[in-house]
């Protein structure tokens, strides 16, 4: 038994950026500083509509999801080479380990660069050389999610499944992700089936800008295994029921959902609810070069936001994250104790 009663509100910031921790939810496109964004563009002779590294810091004054996607897509253009993806995962790799991250599995938006002629074996290549140096260089265990983008067709999801066969070994799992509204996961059940028959882990953005509707037919339709943000599952409490009995983990990422006008300040956010709710929330960065912070940026902004969270709750969070990876039962038990003794040692 941890005695959580005995770790004052004061101890959180040094225990949450000490305690090891799983990030489950990040785009490595979103980990993009305007810093690289514009050593890359220079490297690659690519040009950017902003001025300056600061000008394009000025435009991240975001209204609602479309609104950061636009611009996270042209920052993206920037990468051509298999050693910018590399570059790029390396810079995230490096900050992830300074906040304890001893897991990670990224998101990567293989449409968003084969579209602008970049080879996806480029793409993946680059990304896995850095998982694997992720792993010697910082000891952090690191797979990759590729990314279906909703916006654009289910044709064009199977076609990049397809194509990303060869790199297959590479690969944890598939999600959705982009533009919400208007894209029902249903849209996407025959590339989600053709994922669960190679053997992918299968999750979903759903709930971040669209309805509760929208996670159930990511459970139902698509089989996913995790739901991405799903915030707005408290409006249904049949859901929230649900969720909470079949233990789907949510990643809830709430600097992003401040930054994207989900909720309108840290201090409204709902992830206290969702706790309470016996659900298994997790903390995570999502893009944390647009929105302000790293992992342990957003546990502690969000810590110090909500004075109903205390050392339980950090507890149940940090252990929530390797509950709900896709990491081996032993690697998970190992990180388990881990954090046990981190928290023993606060009490
Ligand atoms: N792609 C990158 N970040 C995203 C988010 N928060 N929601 C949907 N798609 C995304
Ligand atoms: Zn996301």
């Amino acid at each position: 038994m941890i005695d959580f009663d005995a770790i004052p509100r004061s101890a959180l910031p040094a225990l949450l950026r000490s305690a090891p921790k799983a990030e489950l939810h990040i785009h490595i496109e979103g980990s993009l500083e305007p810093e690289l964004i514009f050593a890359l563009a220079q490297r690659n002779g690519v040009a950017l509509a902003y001025e300056s590294v600061e000008a394009l810091r000025a435009a991240y004054d975001f209204s609602d999801l479309q609104s950061f996607l636009d611009i996270y897509y042209a920052g993206a253009s920037v990468l051509l080479h298999e050693a910018d993806f590399h570059a790029m995962a390396m810079a995230y790799f490096a900050r992830a380990a300074a906040d304890k991250v001893v897991h990670a599995e990224l998101f990567f938006d293989p449409q968003t660069h084969t579209d602008r002629g970049v080879p996806i074996g480029v793409v993946i290549a680059g990304l896995a050389r850095a998982c694997a140096d992720a792993r010697s260089q910082f000891g952090i265990a690191a797979s990759l999610i590729l990314c279906f983008l909703r916006h654009l067709s289910e044709a064009a999801a199977l076609a990049t499944l397809e194509a990303a066969l060869p790199w297959r070994q590479h690969l944890v799992g598939v999600g959705l992700d982009s533009s919400e509204r208007g894209h029902p996961p249903e849209k996407f059940a025959q590339v989600f089936a053709r994922a669960r028959a190679l053997g992918l882990h299968l999750v979903a953005h759903a709930g971040e800008e669209g309805p509760p509707a929208y996670i159930e037919s990511a459970l139902d339709v698509l089989r996913v295994e995790r739901i991405d943000h799903g915030v707005r599952c408290v409006e249904s409490p049949a859901l929230v029921a649900r969720l909470a009995a079949e233990r789907v983990p949510l990643t809830v990422c709430p600097l992003s959902n401040v930054k994207l006008c989900v909720f309108k300040t840290l201090a409204e956010h709902n992830l206290p609810a969702l706790l309470a709710a016996g659900l298994c929330a997790t903390v995570n960065s999502d893009d944390p070069a647009y929105f302000g912070g790293y992992l342990n940026d957003n546990l502690i902004a969000t810590f110090e936001a909500l004075p109903q969270l205390g050392a339980a709750e950090a507890y149940t969070l940090l252990r929530n994250s390797f509950e709900a990876s896709f990491a081996t039962p032993q690697a998970k038990a190992a990180w388990v104790d881990r954090l046990d003794q981190v928290f023993r040692a606060a009490a």
